[in-house]
């Protein structure tokens, strides 16, 4: 069968659907109560509401039956059970297998996973009890955890998002080339009590490892010793040879596995620094929400299965009602990398243009990812969300439970959070504001679709939820556009243009560079000592 979805029937249901969808408004919807309890599910810690979504019984049961014609069940024991969903790399996805209890791995992974699984759980209780001795026999305190994309944003997220503060661990994250960065994150840093951890899945991305040989050389030239690496260094890799190569003796290893991908590796070895700011009982806690959620995934009817749903909503909006971009707005500071962390997420696994059949998509697949933490966001980009010319889609997402005690303040942040959903859903008609001339100007049209994601409380449990829910809607959207999300050969071209472009820059020859290139090259030159 063609991996082509808008041949299949309720693609082409969905079309004549959209039709119909367009000439009505989600005000015809709001007055409904049913519709919030048919509408809005709830997955363990999580409840989504689906009812300001444009959509009405008929468009969810074709949703769901594109769902059906795309075997999207089939797809899922596929992926739970070890199946080679990436078929350009010749791999499976076992990042569920990562998180789940040993009798519910794949028995080829399963011993593996709990040997590793254990290692980082005994370093991150060393760290934190002090009982990890630097190079002068004083404890670690500090933590850098060096790495970039799926070896940065989710560690960074969840320690953002769970970590008491204040954190026993000084912790800091190193991420980008600018030089910058490093000179900023290492400032105060006393590196007799620093350990350095470098998360790289290949261990050969540019950045990381300029950031690994700066600490490396901020720490042999203010400790003078290059015999300390084993107190002072640990690698996350899947490149064991060349992490040994830079100095990181292989007892200082953990494996990261060619069957999870980047995006996907929170859950492994990746997630060291996260444990150590959290420590290892709640880091198996945000485990246990993620399973948590795969289990419902995997045993749910679709009907009533929220990844699912959430990457159905995503095709509607993106693909039948012309969004053209997808809005993560978290109202709750300690979420303000979800943003961020779903732009990789969705955008490096679902922003391909190839179907896994070979041909090119004849439909849109992802949507731009973009968000900003919120209130702020209403005092940025809001006047577009809701008088401007351009059709998007928005998560909203929230937690009912303030991380703090001042009660008045928080229901202050989640008034805001669903009123920006009531107003995008029924917007306000102009002219009601009396006959005075600029009550065109105040019209706010509305219909703009939301999804609310409300979180019981932010807690490990429920933040591991969250991240699989939207895993597993990247893998749905995935299934029924026909594209494979565990690859991302886009971004090779653009390392190797750096790499040339770099030698250039360092006095190089520019041949073979664009003339646009090779004239901001010879200014940068101009300028550069
Ligand atoms: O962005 C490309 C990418 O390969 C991501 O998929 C990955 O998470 C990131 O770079 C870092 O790669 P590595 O962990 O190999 O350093």
């Amino acid at each position: 069968m063609s991996d082509r979805p808008d041949v299949r029937e309720s693609w082409k249901r969905l079309g004549s659907l959209a039709t119909e969808t367009v000439r009505t408004h989600l005000r015809d919807f709001a007055g409904d109560p049913a519709r919030f309890a048919s509408m809005s599910l709830r997955a363990g810690p999580l409840l989504i509401d689906f009812s300001r979504q444009r959509a009405n019984a008929g468009v969810v049961s074709a949703l769901v039956a594109l769902a059906r014609e795309s075997r999207l069940e089939e797809a899922v024991d596929r992926l739970f059970e070890g199946g080679e969903v990436n078929p350009t790399e010749g791999r499976p996805a076992l990042h569920t297998a990562v998180r789940a209890p040993f009798d519910e791995r794949p028995p080829s992974v399963a011993a593996e996973v709990e040997a590793t699984r254990g290692r980082v759980l005994a370093i991150a209780e060393r760290v934190r009890s002090g009982r990890w001795p630097g190079v002068s026999g004083k404890p670690v305190r500090q933590v850098v955890h060096v790495g970039i994309g799926g070896s940065h944003l989710g560690p960074e997220l969840a320690v953002q998002a769970l970590v008491d503060r204040p954190c026993r661990v000084d912790l800091r994250f190193l991420a980008n080339a600018d030089g910058g960065s490093a000179i900023e994150t290492f400032r105060g840093l006393d590196p007799e009590r620093t350990l350095v951890i470098v998360a790289s899945k290949s261990f050969d991305t540019l950045e990381t490892l300029a950031n690994a040989r700066h600490a490396r050389s901020w720490f042999i030239e203010r400790t003078g010793r290059v015999d300390a690496m084993d107190r002072h260094f640990l690698a996350v890799t899947a490149n064991p040879a060349a992490a040994a190569a830079f100095g990181i003796p292989p007892a200082n290893q953990l494996p990261m596995w060619d069957w999870v991908g980047g995006r996907f590796s929170l859950w492994s070895s990746v997630g060291l620094s996260v444990a150590i700011a959290i420590g290892a009982a709640r880091f198996e806690q945000l485990l246990a929400g993620a399973h948590a959620m795969d289990r419902h995934f995997r045993g749910t009817r679709l009907e009533r299965n929220a990844p699912a749903l959430l990457g159905l909503f995503g095709i509607w909006n993106s693909n039948f009602l012309g969004a053209g971009t997808h809005a993560v707005l978290p109202y709750d500071r300690r979420l303000a990398g979800l943003p961020g962390f779903l732009q990789q997420l969705e955008m490096e696994s679902n922003g391909k243009s190839v179907r896994i059949d070979g041909e090119r998509s004849q439909t849109h697949t992802a949507p731009v990812v973009w968000g900003g933490e919120e209130t702020n966001g209403q005092h940025a980009f809001h006047q577009l969300l809701h008088q401007g010319t351009r059709s998007f889609s928005a998560d909203l997402v929230a937690v009912a439970e303030p991380g703090h005690d001042l009660a008045e303040r928080h229901r202050w942040l989640l008034a805001n959070c669903l009123g920006q959903g009531s107003a995008l859903l029924a917007g306000h008609e102009a002219g009601t504001d009396g006959p005075d001339a600029i009550a065109p100007h105040r019209g706010v049209p509305g219909n703009r679709a939301t999804t609310t994601l409300l979180l019981d409380a932010l807690t490990p449990a429920s933040l591991g939820a969250l991240l699989a829910l939207y895993e597993h809607k990247v893998f749905t959207q995935a299934t029924v556009w026909g594209i494979n999300p565990f690859d991302q050969w886009g971004v090779e071209l653009g390392k190797r243009l750096a790499n040339d472009v770099f030698g250039a820059l360092a006095g190089g020859s520019v041949a073979g560079l664009d003339a646009a290139t090779a004239g901001l090259v010879a200014e940068v030159r101009k300028g550069s000592p």
